[in-house]
């Protein structure tokens, strides 16, 4: 069945009292559009967890910098709705910018120590502005569960940590990156990519398998691992932003993976124009 649509934050009140008012726990998945396969796991997921599933699609205008791709992130509104369909959304949520940010709009939310280093240092406000929306989303629709892609790794931790210390009490679930056939994470922004750039983002997969691979072998120093990615996109001449293994929660930045220390190693990459970000777990 085709969802509603909620145009209005007066809806969403309305829709989500109805439903607690019913007892039906409700499963909240945030988006930006542009719906792919890993957004629908997540939607799938939260059928499992909950009574009705409500997804929001937000290019939120807060969480981009200046120089970034807020006017041409793509958009499939229509296509959106057959997806969501497909995975037993009820409802989605897809306001205007006026809606979220009226006139006289003056509240944010800033989650500090894990927003700090990787995607947080190279993108100042990014993660102010998803924490923000995020928090004010929950606000809205109280779910009991929220899911979110592990392949946006430094978000979820954010959200974690904004959803403990403001007593938010919902159950954040971080669902495994989706990838395509050929490794490459999925993401909105593959669309950006020409054939040969696509090609060339597969080092960022590649990398942090080899970095996986070593790992496993036995070779538990930050600096190898690190070196293992790095040689993949030189080989593919991709620009790094970074790469970090960092401990898997606090996402400090590791010079050694302790036994039995959950880690992670994580890649922020340029193929042409686009930002390419991709992490895989190590140890644990
Ligand atoms: O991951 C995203 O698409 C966005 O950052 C989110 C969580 C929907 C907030 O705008």
């Amino acid at each position: 069945m085709a969802p509603i649509v909620l145009r209005t934050v007066a809806e969403v009140k309305s829709w989500a009292a109805a439903h607690h008012r019913e007892g039906r726990r409700i499963a909240l998945v945030p988006t930006m559009g542009y719906l792919h396969e890993g957004h629908l796991s997540l939607m799938r997921e939260g059928r499992r967890r909950a009574d009705v599933v409500a997804t929001s699609i937000f290019v939120n205008p807060t969480q981009f910098g200046p120089n970034e791709d807020l006017s041409r992130y793509p958009r499939d509104f229509d296509g959106d709705l057959g997806r969501c369909a497909s995975a037993g959304v009820e409802a989605v949520f897809a306001p205007e910018p006026g809606e979220m940010y009226p006139p006289g709009y003056q509240t944010y939310v800033e989650v500090t120590d894990v927003s700090q280093g990787l995607c947080g240092a190279r993108r100042p406000g990014h993660f102010r502005g998803v924490a923000t929306i995020v928090a004010r989303l929950f606000t809205l629709f109280r779910p009991q569960v929220a899911l979110f892609g592990e392949k946006d790794y430094q978000q979820l931790q954010v959200i974690k940590a904004l959803n403990r210390d403001l007593y938010l009490d919902v159950d954040i679930v971080g669902m495994p990156t989706v990838r395509e056939a050929d490794g490459l994470a999925m993401s909105s922004r593959n669309a950006y990519l020409s054939a040969e750039q696509r090609q060339r983002a597969l080092a960022l997969s590649r990398g942090l398998r080899a970095a996986q691979a070593l790992y496993a072998s036995g070779t538990h120093e930050a600096p190898a691992l690190v070196e293992a990615v790095r040689r993949e996109l030189r080989a593919a001449d991709l620009r790094e932003d970074y790469v970090e293994v960092m401990d898997a929660e606090r996402l400090v930045p590791l010079s050694t993976v302790a036994p039995g220390q959950a880690a992670r190693v994580l890649v922020a990459a340029f193929s042409g124009a686009t930002r390419l970000i991709d992490n895989m777990p190590l140890g644990g």
